[in-house]
């Protein structure tokens, strides 16, 4: 596919009929559609045979951070591999339905999942810096994609936008490995700035840091959404209700013919309404810490 393919803006409101699919409609429709990133459509994705997660509909917005939130196994990291297409790593996945990208389908077969992982970087549950030095961690991903810009300066700017500039600009050149967990992460975020993406994807990006970093990150997040748009995901609701604007809660439910369980969305609207007033009985039971 030609890379003008991905930025395409015209986006339709999706029709679904599904309760969930039409609140989605509904926010797809309001006032503010031309900020709306993806817009995801019936999304099931299988492992094989085994159904992970069923019946997806959510839209994403512009400059706002989304959280997933749900219990263990009720597939947000699956959900969430699939707005950058990390489930094509993955042999047995498969994915239907649609996550269009500004209207166009990441998953349509034009379509090159380098070129998607270029505007949409991951940064995952472990920091996972490159055994490299901290400036070429960052370096890294801006030479491979060929920029014309003075590294030194994406580096600086890179840097600074993940609130480690100061912590680091003395030692550059000395190995990632040496930075505490909490800096390794902000440098992972670094890295996926670097390359100058529209959205970034955070899967548990807390759970290893304590709570001091994980404050860190949380005003980093603050501080980011002006320029990108963040999803992410946590098992930590004081987090998603503290950084979030939109929240979806998932859940599973048994197949009883196999003894499986399969993901699904619950629900997903304004955090402070999942948070104060959900309208399904399960996300409230979840939020209020009855359902474990
Ligand atoms: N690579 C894989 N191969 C097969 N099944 C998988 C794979 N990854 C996830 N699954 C299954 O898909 C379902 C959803 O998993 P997923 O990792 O998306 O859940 P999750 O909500 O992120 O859970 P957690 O909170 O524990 O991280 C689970 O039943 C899981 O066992
Ligand atoms: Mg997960």
């Amino acid at each position: 596919m030609s890379s003008e393919t991905l930025p395409a803006t015209s986006i339709t409101p999706t029709t679904a009929a599904a309760p969930v699919a039409a609140r989605a409609a509904e926010i797809a429709s309001d006032a503010s559609a031309p900020n709306v990133v993806f817009d995801v459509r019936d999304l099931n994705v299988f492992y094989g045979a085994f159904k992970a997660v069923r019946d997806v509909n959510l839209s994403v917005h512009k400059h706002e951070i989304t959280a997933f939130i749900g219990p263990s196994g009720c597939g947000k990291s699956t959900v969430l591999r699939c707005f950058d297409r990390m489930n094509d790593l993955i042999e047995s996945a498969r994915v239907e339905g649609q996550v269009l990208y500004h209207g166009v389908d990441l998953y349509d077969p034009r379509i090159d999942p380098v070129e998607v992982r270029k505007r949409i970087g991951m940064v995952f549950q472990k920091p996972n810096p490159f055994p490299k030095s901290i400036y070429d961690n960052i370096a890294f991903g801006p030479k491979i994609s060929g920029s014309k810009e003075n590294l030194d300066d994406v580096v600086e700017k890179a840097l600074r936008q993940a609130a480690l500039w100061d912590e680091v600009k003395d030692r550059l050149k000395k190995s990632a490995m040496g930075l505490s967990g909490g800096q390794q992460q902000r440098l992972c975020i670094a890295r996926a700035i670097a390359v100058e993406p529209e959205v970034i994807l955070m899967d548990e990006p807390c759970s290893a840091l304590d709570p001091i970093a994980t404050a860190r990150i949380e005003d980093l997040m603050q501080e980011l959404k002006s320029e990108y748009t963040i999803l992410i995901v946590t098992h930590n609701m004081q987090q998603a209700a503290r950084v979030s604007d939109r929240t979806a809660f998932f859940t599973t439910e048994v197949n009883p013919e196999s003894d499986t369980r399969t993901g699904m969305l619950v629900e997903f609207d304004s955090t402070n309404t999942i948070f104060s007033a959900p309208s399904d009985e399960r996300t409230e039971n979840y939020v209020t810490g009855r359902f474990g």
